[in-house]
């Protein structure tokens, strides 16, 4: 059976989870390079601050998990961070693979052809607000002119401040259940979009969403049969481990 002739996401709005993360190490630059090679046009990728005001693109607030080292984001710098391995955990073949800055990270993906949905963690490490948004600015605004830049957060917080620098920017609320109140939290924020856990998708939040002219994306999901129902009420994209699934 394929995929092909049943309801899909269109192309462009298929977003490989970490980079194509089922495929190569997470956050990494081989896992990006993996997610150009499968297809995709778009990267999701997390970002947090290093001791020394770095951004760094990693999912935990620390490097134990994902690296050969150890150790809280708060308490290494981007050089010490910089300098470790981060690939031979998921497999010999990526030892080597680092883990990038931000700053490095929107260079590769000029030069793959790539988009970002740039994921802001918010840590209890970092001790400023505006010093994470701003960095978050400096960084993207080297991007070449084929990249496209969106936001998202579990942090309102974050979004909020990150929209007031940067209004012309898609910005998504995150969250695994959307709470009662999801329309006015997300008008306060303001975002446009919502980026919420596949499993707690429904017909008829998809549709009153569609009304309002919300975006929503489905995380993470690997399995293309969990989302057929939803395409045709108005689910606009999926974030996934592997976009080959997706994109075949
Ligand atoms: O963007 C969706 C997803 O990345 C949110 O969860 O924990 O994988 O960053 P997490
Ligand atoms: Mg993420």
């Amino acid at each position: 059976m394929t995929f092909s002739s049943l309801p899909g996401p269109a192309a462009h709005e298929v977003q490989a989870h970490r980079g194509a993360s089922a495929i190569a190490p997470e956050n990494t630059l081989a896992a990006f390079r993996a997610a150009a090679e499968a297809g995709a046009k778009w990267v999701e990728l997390d970002v947090a601050l290093s001791a020394d005001g770095t951004l760094v693109v990693i999912h935990d607030d620390s490097v134990d998990r994902t690296s050969s080292g150890t150790g809280s984001l708060g308490e290494l710098t981007a050089a010490q961070i910089g300098a470790l391995d981060a690939g031979a955990w998921f497999d010999p073949r990526f030892a080597g693979e680092r883990i990038p800055t931000l700053a490095e990270t929107i260079a590769a993906l000029g030069e793959l052809g790539l988009s970002a949905n740039v994921e802001i963690k918010q840590h209890k490490h970092h001790k400023s607000l505006d010093q994470l948004v701003h960095a978050v600015q400096t960084d993207i605004a080297k991007r070449s002119a084929q990249t496209e830049i969106m936001i998202s957060s579990f942090d309102p917080e974050a979004l909020n401040a990150m929209h007031a620098l940067e209004p012309n920017l898609e910005m998504a609320m995150l969250w695994g259940r959307p709470p009662e109140d999801w329309a006015d939290q997300l008008a306060a924020i303001p975002a446009g979009t919502i980026h919420m856990h596949f499993k707690a998708l429904s017909i008829g939040m998809l549709e009153e969403t569609a009304k309002r002219g919300i975006k929503v994306r489905a995380w993470t999901c690997n399995d293309p049969v969990q989302l057929i129902s939803f395409w045709e009420a108005g689910l606009t994209g999926v974030i996934t481990d592997n976009p080959k699934l997706f994109l075949e």
